[in-house]
């Protein structure tokens, strides 16, 4: 059985105003129907799998809650954090979790992830799994479309389908040195994904991090279950590091292997990610929610508001978003940039 660790305590901006720090992406109405993090607790829902760990914010335990009673999961440990640490102390602390079962595999994953084919992916899992019950730490890894500097990449060395050689980590570049990687055609992105056993990732912080072994271990122990969550405690959380497992672990190995994943994955990191999944109409344009688009091109539309009709009028390629209490037009060109502007906004008050 592989012991799912979802990751659902980030707070993305750069889909404002549906994901914010109140209520972030993994969590938001993206697209129709459930949620990101609702979408990775339903691939993750078949007899291969253990229930999952969760581990999330405490802004966000009453929502992540809700959301898996919607989804009928029992959830393994919902652990809360008092603060973001990043993902390797959440990872580190999941682990701790699982420690009298050292070879259990994990398989750690992020919940703002979008697979279009479910089946393919669990397939790729598997296979993962057989090699991380070997003693390797696995990831996957997708090939490059554009030199994205949002991304991890791995440079692969060798090895076949079943196991690539990876020989290098590189946790998002800057874009000059992802332009090379493209260029030199040996590189892929990491996806996000981890698979090892227990005891092989608990060596792994032992050998690379093991500051935030003491912390973490002692958030667990003065911690204690409230209300169905697992709640670190916040002196001893706070005393760990902020890094996330990829600067923490992932760049300092000498070795790992990955598989290649083929699954129609997307990050989701932007507006115009979201576009690029949607279904467009016949002038590329993808209209969701309470919205409609005439002689539009190239353009996102989308209201979440069932009492505010966003209509676009001879558009191109704009991104047009409205929730209740925000509502942001943008150069599709510039979505990359709506996280700094929120940032800007928010240090103004
Ligand atoms: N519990 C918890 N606590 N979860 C967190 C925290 C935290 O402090 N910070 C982030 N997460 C969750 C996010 O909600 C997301 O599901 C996952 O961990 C990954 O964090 P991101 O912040 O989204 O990472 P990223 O997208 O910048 O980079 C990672 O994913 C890329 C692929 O999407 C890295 O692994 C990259 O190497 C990779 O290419
Ligand atoms: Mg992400």
């Amino acid at each position: 059985m592989i012991t799912p660790v979802i990751l659902a305590g980030g707070s993305g901006t750069r889909l404002w105003p549906v994901s914010r720090k109140s209520f972030p992406k993994q969590f938001a109405n993206l697209l129709e129907g459930p949620s990101l993090f609702q979408r990775t607790l339903e691939r993750v829902n078949t007899p291969e799998f253990a229930e999952p760990t969760v581990i999330t914010g405490e802004d966000y335990r009453f929502i992540a809650q809700k959301q898996l009673a919607e989804m009928q999961v029992d959830c393994g440990g919902l652990i809360v954090e008092p603060m973001g640490r990043n993902t390797a102390p959440a990872v580190l602390t999941a682990a701790l979790l699982h420690k009298d079962n050292p070879e259990k595999i994990l398989f750690v994953l992020p919940s703002d992830h979008q697979i279009s084919d479910a089946h393919g992916f669990r397939q790729t899992i598997f296979k993962a799994a057989r090699v991380a019950q070997k003693g390797m730490i696995v990831t996957l890894g997708v090939k490059p479309d554009f030199a994205a500097t949002g991304f991890g990449y791995l440079r692969v060395e060798g090895g076949n389908d079943d196991a690539l050689m990876i020989s290098q980590f590189t946790e998002k570049p800057d874009a000059e040195t992802a332009s090379r990687m493209l260029e030199d055609g040996n590189w892929l992105w990491n996806a996000g994904m981890f698979l090892f056993r227990v005891d092989v990732v608990l060596k792994a912080f032992e050998a690379y991090a093991p500051e935030l072994i003491g912390p973490a271990e002692a958030a667990m122990a003065l911690g204690g279950e409230d209300l169905g969550f697992m709640r670190l405690d916040a002196d001893a959380f706070g005393r760990c590091d902020e890094i996330s497992f990829d600067h923490a672990i992932m760049e300092n190995l000498s070795e790992c292997t990955a598989l290649p994943l083929t699954c129609g994955w997307s990050d989701l990191g932007s507006w115009q990610a979201l576009k690029d999944i949607g279904e467009p109409d016949e002038h590329d344009t993808v209209v969701l929610g309470n919205s409609t688009a005439l002689d539009c091109e190239g353009s996102l539309l989308k209201s979440e508001n069932p009492d505010v009709k966003l209509v676009g009028l001879g558009l191109k390629d704009v991104i047009a978003v409205a929730t209740d209490d925000g509502i942001l037009v943008a150069d599709r060109r510039h979505s990359a940039q709506v996280g700094q502007v929120v940032e800007a906004l928010r240090m103004e008050g």
